[in-house]
């Protein structure tokens, strides 16, 4: 293979630099030429790609966000839009592609692989819901930005007496902030894949204040059925006593926009780097993740027909430890 191209795709993630990077290196120091693509999908129908040089991806790898830009392309979801994304391919002579994403952007890699085309896909979501990797390039970086937020708040929370309600992203998935809650202590957490009433978390907001905590902090993922704006507006409603004054805080992109850490740095690295060897030996088609340690292949097929599983046993050490 002497051409490929780099794309990323759907929500941004902090270390989706350092991917592209490891990408354009690895691929020039096997011979090939390397394109960057700018704006995902979108910019691939348009044929918006450009030759990168090793120098192209200097001092990128601590900047947050992607420079080559993303997108979420509707079009590419149809036949039509994929079959131009082809074209444009085969105008330039490429012969395989690395897709940096995550759910929707291995949907849109496994169609391209159906019809014929050479990927690999990289694992890259805040989200953390991708099967096929135990964690994705952003999800340290998010999380950490997640828990200096907690750990403010309970600053000023303490000093006022108040509970906070801290809403965390994640879309469907409440891994973020299972972990954010458990890592930053938080008396109540609230996730899709363990729907919590809001009478149970006014109760358990209300036993933090009875046991004479200074502060209680409840984190809630945004996918979740109550978050924090409906759990604050059921609390007006029904005049729930929970002891403390509430306030509430979504973080939102605040998540997304951080500079990558070591951690997301190292992946993505490793990640961008297993995909093009993964290419070059000719084995596409496949999803590269981190399993037990290692940098492992799934095929694309099962990546988007599977579910992530969350444990949830870790609920119950959160209960546990918020006492
Ligand atoms: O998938 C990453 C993510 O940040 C989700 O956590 C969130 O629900 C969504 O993207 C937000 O999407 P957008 O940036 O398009 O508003």
């Amino acid at each position: 293979m002497k051409r490929i191209a780099v794309l990323t795709s759907g929500g941004d993630a902090p270390g989706m630099n350092a991917a592209i990077r490891a990408v354009t290196r690895t691929g020039i120091g096997l011979g090939m030429e390397v394109y960057g693509v700018h704006h995902g999908y979108a910019g691939l129908i348009q044929g918006d790609l450009k030759l990168l040089s090793a120098r192209d991806v200097g001092d990128v790898m601590q900047r947050g966000g992607t420079f080559l830009g993303s997108a979420r392309c509707p079009e590419f979801r149809t036949l039509e839009g994929q079959q131009k994304a082809l074209n444009r391919l085969a105008e330039k002579g490429i012969e395989g592609l690395v897709v940096i994403g995550g759910n929707g952007s291995q949907t849109g890699a496994h169609a391209l692989s159906t019809l014929g085309f050479p990927v690999v896909g990289i694992a890259s979501t805040i989200d953390n819901d991708l099967f096929g990797s135990e964690l994705t390039i952003g999800v340290d970086t998010a999380l950490n930005i997640a828990l200096e937020a907690i750990d403010r708040l309970k600053v000023t929370a303490s000093s006022h007496h108040r509970a906070f309600l801290v809403e965390v992203m994640g879309r469907d998935c409440g891994y973020l902030a299972l972990m954010a809650g458990i890592a930053g202590g938080a008396e109540v957490i609230v996730i899709p894949e363990f729907e919590t009433g809001p009478e149970e978390i006014a109760a358990q907001l209300r036993a933090a204040y009875e046991r004479g905590k200074a502060h209680a902090i409840g984190v809630v993922a945004e996918g979740a059925t109550y978050n924090a704006e409906k759990l604050v507006h059921y609390f007006q409603e029904n005049r729930e006593r929970l002891g403390f004054d509430l306030r509430s805080t979504t973080l939102g992109h605040v998540q997304r926009g951080g500079t990558p850490g070591a951690y997301d740095r190292l992946l993505a690295t490793r990640l961008g780097v297993a995909a093009v060897e993964h290419l070059a030996k000719g084995e596409h088609g496949v999803l590269v993740g981190l399993q037990a340690g290692r940098i492992v292949p799934t095929p694309l097929d099962i990546v988007v027909s599977s579910k992530k599983p969350l444990d949830l046993s870790l609920m119950d050490m959160a209960g546990i430890l918020a006492k």
